[in-house]
């Protein structure tokens, strides 16, 4: 059947066949690279002229779309094994930046950053709605503005200009987020005087891109916290950097095994990043062992439910959202998960509901009645995680489960069927 395509090209979707129960999953499992790390760090990239060597880069379409973007731009993106090398030797992009390219991803407009503060002029596509969301950039906009940058739009364009460069400002944001954080610490790193931003997102991710930049020579701090400071300076130089790991990706394995009650290990995770999923997990009776660059989930009974409220980082993320109401699907008791970061992303609950779930939503709350068993049915994923909850679900139900249009999920798992495969799951893809 042809449909739209994750990537935004037309074609024919791709499904997983999945067996359950996963009755022996277990084992241990290397995390890949971050996601949401790699594509900021991938577009800071182009603020210097230098060669920028990014390890741990995982390979993802996400990252192969923002690859062919800077590609577009004149950018050289070369992939060697699991680094990244890119080099934007260049003195004005290429070409103008198109809808099709910038559509396949909301982080295309993380390119903003670059091309208004070296080159002067961002002009784009404007990023649409999704799935989970209305998403606007007003934020990233008034940042822009308030440093400096002259904002027009129409035509389904952000034209972005500040020919003399952007000047360093104050700006509050008025919600931590974390694109907005990220777009305008990287433009600010080349803005005349210091930029300070308050109320600013607190993710990992944040911290490793402020890493990144310090070693392209930047003057960053405070990156992890709500105010980052960045002082501009003229010009940046090309760096190697290793990305972190992906504590999304390893967040799913735990709640995958957590579901089975089985034991896992996760090598190359930083548990620090985990603590909200960490906390949880224990709550409802798991057994989990964290070192330096390891978690040790042990096997385990029936897990109990508990209740989830998404926050900003720390709180428990919302891309862990959907795969913890798989989990709760089939915990003992009654539990809630509160959705505040997004507006519509519960799309993976009518599928889990096909599945023998025992879900109702009012609102942004869902209620969970813990069911013992989940039956495998025909379900579609919708957006991302929320086709990693169906994963988890389809692991945890009896017989087949066909899981359609996970071109979503392969934008943001590395290698899942390989790894879940080695895990003990019998999983098969079709084209
Ligand atoms: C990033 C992550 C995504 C994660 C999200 C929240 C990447 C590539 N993506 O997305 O996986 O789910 O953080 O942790 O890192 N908002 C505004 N105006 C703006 C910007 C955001 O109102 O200008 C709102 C959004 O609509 C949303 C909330 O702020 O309700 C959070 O969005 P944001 O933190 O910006 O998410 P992203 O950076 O898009």
């Amino acid at each position: 059947m042809a449909r739209a395509r994750a990537d935004g090209k037309a074609g024919k979707m791709a499904s997983y066949i999945i067996n359950g129960p996963a009755k022996n999953f277990g084992g241990s499992v290397k995390i890949s690279g971050s996601k949401n790390a790699a594509l900021p760090i991938m577009a800071a990239a182009m603020l210097s002229g230098g060669r920028c060597v990014l390890k741990n880069l995982p390979h993802l379409s996400d990252t192969g779309a923002m690859a062919e973007i800077m590609t577009s731009l004149g950018c050289s993106v070369e992939r060697k094994d699991s680094a990244l090398e890119i080099t934007a030797d260049i003195t004005k992009p290429r070409r103008k930046c198109g809808y099709e390219l910038f559509s396949r991803l909301r982080a295309s407009v993380l390119i903003m950053a670059p091309l208004l503060a070296r080159f002067g002029r961002a002009k784009i596509p404007m990023p649409g709605g999704c799935k989970i969301g209305a998403r606007p950039i007003d934020l990233h906009l008034k940042g822009f503005s308030a440093m400096g940058a002259k904002i027009r739009q129409g035509h389904g364009m952000i034209d972005a200009s500040a020919p003399d460069g952007l000047s360093g400002c104050r700006i509050y944001l008025d919600f931590p987020s974390v694109g907005a954080t990220e777009n305008l610490m990287t433009a600010a790193c080349l803005a005349k005087g210091t930029t300070v931003i308050t109320n600013a997102a607190n993710e990992p991710e944040i911290a490793d891109l402020a890493e990144f930049l310090n070693k392209m020579g930047a003057r960053v701090s405070g990156a992890g916290s709500d105010t980052v400071t960045i002082e501009g300076v003229s010009a940046l130089r090309g760096c190697e950097h290793k990305i972190i790991p992906d504590r999304i990706e390893a967040g799913t394995f735990l709640v995958c095994a957590a579901g089975l009650g089985a034991g896992i290990r996760l090598e190359d995770a930083r548990p620090p990043h985990l603590k909200s999923l960490l906390a949880k997990l224990s709550e409802m009776g798991a057994d989990c062992e964290a070192g330096a660059d390891f978690i040790e989930l042990r096997p385990s009974g029936r897990p109990k439910t508990a209740d989830i409220k998404t926050m900003p980082y720390p709180g428990f993320p919302t891309d862990l959202q959907a795969q913890a109401t798989a989990l709760l699907a089939t915990c003992e008791g009654s539990g809630m998960v509160v959705e505040t970061i997004f507006e519509n992303r519960f799309s993976h609950i009518p599928e889990l509901r096909r599945m023998g779930a025992g879900i109702k939503t009012e609102g942004n709350a869902a209620f969970i009645n813990g069911v013992r068993h989940l039956s495998g049915a025909e379900v579609s994923a919708t957006d991302l995680r929320a086709g990693a909850a169906l994963v988890t679900a389809a692991l945890k139900a009896g017989g087949k489960s066909v899981i359609h249009n996970i071109e979503h999920i392969e934008r943001g798992y590395e290698n899942f069927t390989e790894k879940l495969r080695a895990l003990g799951a019998d999983i098969e893809r079709t084209d």
